[in-house]
């Protein structure tokens, strides 16, 4: 079964997460949305919690502000979260191999559409490496 996947946004991030959840549900994932649900101006520090919360469950996280930087500033607040900014595939698939992100945070108006299903693609798909030296360096973040 495929792990469920909690999603949120601010306004600046919210046509991106409308398009990221048709993708994903029409690829058999099971999201989550946690909001903000239209384009009026929100703070994006009042849509985290929930994801963070359902990411200790074990869940996937996604969250999406207009850079991704505050969005991932704030997630990384949480213990346990290690959010991971993403611009690009690349950083998607180490983000998982080598840092073992659990929360995806992306820009929603930095990325177009196809860039964004392409990077949460990837990022869904890549395991942590598992790797002595990886677990030793989140260890010492613990
Ligand atoms: C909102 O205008 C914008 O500041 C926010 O979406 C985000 O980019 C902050 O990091």
């Amino acid at each position: 079964m495929l792990t469920p996947i909690a999603i949120a946004a601010d306004h600046g991030g919210f046509e991106l997460k409308q398009a990221l959840i048709e993708a994903l549900d029409a690829r058999g994932y099971q999201t989550h949305d946690f909001g903000t649900k239209t384009n009026d101006p929100v703070d994006y520090p009042d849509y985290i919690r929930d994801v963070c919360r359902a990411v200790s469950k074990s869940w996937h996280g996604i969250l999406i502000c207009g850079t991704g930087i505050g969005m991932s500033i704030a997630a990384n607040r949480f213990h346990g979260i290690r959010a991971a900014l993403c611009h690009d595939t690349e950083t998607a698939r180490l983000s998982r191999q080598h840092n073992n992100a659990n929360v995806l945070c992306l820009g929603g108006r930095v990325l177009t559409a196809e860039q964004a299903i392409e990077i949460v693609t990837v990022w869904l798909t890549t395991e942590f490496s598992g790797e002595e030296r990886h677990q030793r360096r989140l260890d010492k973040i613990e």
